[in-house]
């Protein structure tokens, strides 16, 4: 994605790799401060994603190739043995990170299962070439999910998104946003309803941030107002990513994702779910078969933000001892789908059909 940097533009991608490095944007003080940060080690990278240093879907599974990369390259030196638990051991400490995405669970069961060869060097290039691929598909999957969603997107239109499923949730492009960012850079006219996001406020932060570095025209809304405008007849559609989808079509994504789908459906609003292969999940037969993480209860009791000065603090908005539920995601049921836009194309109900065409 293009960023303007004190002034200046530059090319960045949200994580990358430099040999057993991970470079990446530190997404928890955007949109106030602009950081390239550093995770050394596979332990660095599973923190980073329990503690959202980087978030979203595409971004966790990337992060976790990588850790697995670097967890290959921290054991190199091992005999084939030692070598077997330490991975092991650290495609479990991976996976307790966090439980929702698909991306995550897939990419480290894909790096488990690269590392099949003779001798533990043959492994970990293995497993570094299994990393960096998943990385490339995720960029190649966005760029075509942009293409396909961008033939939706009437010149004109008005979009609600809910969360951050743009470049920050990606490598780059996006799920959600890249068909907003071709229709954009094809210069149809667009207008984005960017819903804030409610507790962590990835909408107002960061979707609101990437609408904001690429000129496309947005308003930000609090999460109540999403039914106030398509109500009125002022959104055309709605796109969302997904963290997973079941083999049945059912959606989990944020928070309040069910929320738009329902009322996008009262209102004969066509609701479009963008997701790669990696986020479906053909073994979970259902939506209410993901496991919904949830977080911390500070994360509702206070908000984090900047003063006049810039001075970033987070602030106590309840009684601090407040009770509180904070589940991160929740299940759209498929019948509210109109259709997934997927880098196969768009896949159309019955979806357990056109799920198991296209990713089977
Ligand atoms: O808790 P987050 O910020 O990781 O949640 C992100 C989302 O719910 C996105 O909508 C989802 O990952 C789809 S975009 C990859």
């Amino acid at each position: 994605m293009r960023v303007k940097v004190g002034g200046e533009q530059r090319d960045v991608r949200t994580l990358w790799r430099e040999k057993s490095t991970i470079r990446l944007i530190d997404q928890r003080i955007l949109p106030h401060t602009f950081e390239i940060t550093s995770l050394k080690d596979h332990r660095e990278t599973a923190a980073a994603i329990r503690d959202m240093v980087m978030r979203g879907a595409g971004a966790i599974g990337v992060a976790a190739g990588y850790g697995m990369a670097q967890a290959a390259l921290e054991a190199k030196d091992l005999s084939l043995n030692e070598f077997e638990a330490y991975f092991d051991a650290a495609a479990e400490r991976l996976r307790k990170t966090r439980p929702t995405a698909a991306n995550l669970f897939h990419a480290i069961e894909r790096c488990l299962d690269a590392a099949k060869g003779v001798s533990v060097s043959d492994r970990v290039e293995a497993v570094v070439a299994e990393a960096d691929a998943i990385a490339e598909e995720d960029l190649a999957a966005s760029k075509r999910m942009g293409e396909y969603g961008n033939s939706l997107i009437e010149d004109g239109a008005c979009i609600l998104t809910h969360c951050n499923a743009g470049a920050l949730a990606f490598i780059d492009y996006g799920t959600a946003l890249s068909p907003i960012r071709s229709a954009h850079k094809q210069g149809k006219r667009v207008h984005v309803y960017v819903d804030e996001t409610r507790p962590r406020c990835q909408g107002a932060r960061l979707t609101a941030w990437e609408m904001e570095q690429e000129g496309i025209p947005y308003s930000l809304i609090v999460d109540n107002a999403a039914g106030y405008f398509m109500r009125k007849g002022e959104v055309d559609l709605v796109i969302v990513g997904a963290d997973r989808v079941a083999a049945n079509g059912d959606v989990a994504n944020k928070i309040g994702t069910y929320e738009k789908a329902v009322v996008a459906k009262e209102n004969g609003i066509p609701f479009y779910v963008a997701a790669p292969r990696m986020t479906f999940d053909l073994k979970c037969e259902k939506g209410d078969d993901v496991e919904i993480e949830e977080r911390d209860h500070d994360e509702v009791r206070k908000m984090w933000g900047v003063d006049e000065k810039g001075n970033a603090m987070r602030i106590l908005i309840s009684e601090e001892k407040a009770n509180v539920r904070n589940p991160a995601f929740d299940v759209t049921p498929s019948k509210y789908v109109t259709a997934f836009i997927t880098e196969e194309g768009i896949l159309e109900p019955p979806f357990k059909e056109s799920i198991r065409k296209a990713f089977a």
